[in-house]
C-alpha cells in the first residue's frame, strides 16, 4: 500500500493528536514516569499539532503527515523557532511513526519533505530538542545529517530530562530525504502525490536499535 506525504489540514487534528499521544507513550516508557506519561497527554499533542493549518497564514510554519490508506501514520510539524536555545531559525516538533512502520523510510521522508516545506516559507537553519535518553531519536536525527550542538536540562513533571540539540546548519542538506517538493505545495486534503521510494521501503527489513 502506498504512502503519501502531504499537508496537514485542520482535518486531521484528531488523527495527529491521537497518533502522537500512542507513539510518545511507547517511545518513553521507562524514560518518562508512569504518572506524567499518564496525565502529559494535552501539553504533547498541542506541542506537537500547535503548526497543523498554520502553513497558509504566512507564519512560517508547515505541519506534514503520511498517510496509509487513508490512515494517518505519520507527522512532522516545524515553524520560526520559538526561543534562541537552538541557534536556528527554524525549530521542527518532534517527528512521529506509527510503530509498526517506523524503521521503513517514513520519518526520513517526512523530515526531507519538512525541510523543503521551511526552505520554502524562508528559513535556512533548523534544528529540535531531543530527550538524550531517546537513543534511537538522536541516532535518527544524526542519520539524517543533524549536528549535536548542546544539551539542557528541563522537567517533565517530577523527572528531570536531559535534552540533546540537534540541528542542520543548512536545512538543504535534509532535503535530500524527500525528492517530492512539489507533492508539498498548499493544497487540499488528498492533494499529495505517492512518493515511489516510500512504497518501495515498505518492502524493506531492516535490523535497528529498538526505539
Ligand atoms: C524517530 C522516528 C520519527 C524515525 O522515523 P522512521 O520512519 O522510523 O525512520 P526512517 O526509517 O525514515 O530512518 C531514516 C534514517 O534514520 C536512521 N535511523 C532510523 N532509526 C534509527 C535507529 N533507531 N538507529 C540508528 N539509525 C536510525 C537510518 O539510518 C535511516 O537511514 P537509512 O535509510 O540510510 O538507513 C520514528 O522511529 C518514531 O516515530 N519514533 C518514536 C517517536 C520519537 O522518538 N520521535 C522523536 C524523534 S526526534
Amino acid at each position: 500500500m502506498s504512502i503519501i506525504i502531504r499537508r496537514a489540514t485542520p482535518a486531521d487534528i484528531e488523527a495527529i493528536g491521537r497518533l502522537v499521544i500512542d507513539v510518545w507513550r511507547e517511545t518513553y516508557r521507562g524514560i518518562l514516569s508512569d504518572y506524567v506519561l499518564a496525565t502529559q497527554t494535552v501539553p504533547v499533542g498541542e506541542r506537537s499539532i500547535r503548526y497543523v493549518g498554520l502553513d497558509s497564514d504566512g507564519s512560517g510554519r508547515a505541519a506534514l503527515v503520511a498517510e496509509r490508506g487513508g490512515t494517518i501514520v505519520g507527522f512532522a510539524a516545524g515553524g520560526p523557532a520559538t526561543d534562541g536555545s537552538l541557534g536556528t531559525e527554524a525549530e521542527i516538533a518532534p517527528p512521529y511513526v506509527a510503530r509498526r512502520l517506523q524503521f521503513r523510510g517514513i520519518g526520513g521522508r517526512l523530515m526531507g519533505a519538512l525541510a523543503h516545506a521551511l526552505i520554502a516559507s524562508g528559513h535556512k537553519s533548523a534544528g529540535l530538542w531531543i530527550p538524550r535518553d531517546n537513543v534511537a531519536a538522536v541516532a535518527f536525527a544524526r542519520a539524517l545529517g543533524g549536528t549535536v550542538a548542546g544539551t539542557r536540562s528541563t522537567c517533565a513533571g517530577e523527572t528531570m530530562l536531559e535534552e540533546v540539540a540537534v540541528i542542520w546548519p543548512d536545512l538543504a542538506e535534509l532535503t535530500v530525504w524527500h525528492a517530492e517538493p512539489a507533492a508539498l505545495s498548499r493544497g487540499a486534503r488528498g492533494s499529495g502525490l505517492a512518493a515511489p521510494d516510500i512504497v518501495a521501503a515498505d518492502a524493506l527489513t531492516r535490523c535497528r536499535m529498538d526505539g
